[in-house]
């Protein structure tokens, strides 16, 4: 089951907009819609599902409906229609007590401007909402603290939020989130405000996190880049609808229109893109016990002049080419005795731009193995130049 199951999710922003979204005609222009109506479409028919575990990203230009969507999702925005349903239950249609119960206990959010209380030092910060809770003091520190060790800032505990920099204050964000220990994570935006290098040190960070965490992330962004890095899958958002959803890798190779085509032409696809996307089936394959023999003939039937040498749970031993081989059968060597194993060996979901340096070193292609370190295919450095 997933943790959040997002069913025909409308939002219109007015006085009758339950009225309003049931005359919508199916292809309505949402600016035609405010001047006629005076009503906002924010988020028009969206389903979706978000699974454990998952990093869901959210992509859209200015105005399309992402914040609209994520505040759905923990109720700061009362849905005119659709479900939404958390595990099992469907919290559209809870009352104010299951609400709080909800937002205390199974999610947290990082907002864009960290939002945090400028009075308060960064522990109490970080410990406010678990007091809240009705959580003792003591324990509620000792949260705080274990998660601002988490998040690097150990230290820092006593500072005043004022003094710190966007960086360090959206670890703080991230600290608070996290001390309740939420179940889905709801980031509106949170590394928007940063500048670059920062941002790209809280991405990290959040990766490293989730390692460790697993949390279900639902997490908003108008960076491509960055919506590719973190996201598991990527919804994309348009005019208050969501056109296509898919891991980077299949919006990547098959962008629905113009609008999402748009978007990707900005992505680095070599930093997107794993080895397994541009790898090909090795030419020819020899087994480890057999001799050069069966090695030559094997060559000479696929009209190679090398072939991969595997034991017998296919994991790669090296290489051997036609004049090993054919040294081999003279001089009553086995296999092993000529092949080369400075073979270059990378895991299928190695991103292509990492291969590049490897590809300089390499003489050979650079094979791939699965998750059971089986051989599973190679890449040649033409692919790999062709691809950058
Ligand atoms: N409280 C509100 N009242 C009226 N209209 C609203 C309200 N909140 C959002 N809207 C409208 O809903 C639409 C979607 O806005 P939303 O803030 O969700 O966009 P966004 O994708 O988050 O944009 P941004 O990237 O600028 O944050 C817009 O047309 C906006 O004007
Ligand atoms: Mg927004």
């Amino acid at each position: 089951m997933p943790k959040i199951e997002v069913r025909k999710l409308s939002k219109v922003f007015g006085p009758s907009a339950k009225k309003v979204l049931n005359e919508l005609e199916k292809n309505f222009d949402k600016q035609d819609v405010l001047a006629e109506t005076k009503h906002a479409i924010g988020v028009y028919n969206a389903s979706f599902d978000v699974e454990e575990g998952e990093v869901f990203v959210i992509i859209g230009l200015s105005g399309s409906g992402k914040s609209t969507l994520i505040r759905c999702l923990n109720r700061l925005n009362k849905p005119t229609g659709g479900s939404i349903i958390v595990d099992g239950d469907d919290i559209v249609k809870y009352d104010r007590k299951q609400l709080r119960d909800f937002r205390r206990h199974k999610t947290a959010m990082v907002f864009q401007n960290f939002a945090l209380l400028s009075h308060k030092n960064v522990l109490d910060n970080v410990a406010f909402g678990l007091k809240i809770k009705g959580v003792s003091k003591e324990e509620s520190y000792a949260k705080a603290q274990n998660m601002l060790s988490m998040v690097g800032l150990e230290g820092y505990e006593e500072s005043s939020v004022n003094e710190l920099s966007g960086g360090m204050k959206q670890r703080v964000g991230l600290a608070r989130a996290l001390a309740n220990d939420p179940e889905i994570l709801l980031m509106d935006e949170a590394f928007s405000a940063l500048d670059p290098i920062v941002r790209r040190d809280m991405q990290f960070e959040l990766i490293k996190l989730q390692k460790k965490l697993k949390k279900t992330i639902v997490f908003i962004t108008h960076d491509i880049n960055e919506a590719f890095k973190l996201g598991d899958r990527v919804a994309i958002m348009k005019d208050a609808r969501i056109v296509q959803i898919g891991t980077p890798e299949e919006i990547l190779a098959n962008p629905c229109d113009d609008y999402v085509e748009k978007f990707t032409v900005d992505i680095d696809k070599t930093k997107v893109l794993p080895v397994r996307s541009i790898m090909s089936v090795p030419g020819c394959l020899t087994k480890l016990k057999d001799g050069p023999k069966v090695a030559l003939q094997e060559m000479r039937a696929n009209a190679v002049s090398s072939a991969y040498v595997v034991d017998d749970q296919l994991h790669l031993k090296g290489i051997v080419t036609l004049n090993n081989a054919r040294q081999a059968a003279e001089e009553k060597k086995t296999i092993s005795d000529v092949m080369q194993t400075d073979i270059v060996q990378v895991d299928q979901e190695t991103m292509i731009s990492d291969l590049v340096p490897l590809a300089a070193q390499s003489p050979y292609p650079i094979a791939v193995k699965d998750e059971q370190g089986k051989l599973c295919g190679i890449v040649t450095r033409v692919a790999i130049l062709s691809h950058l």
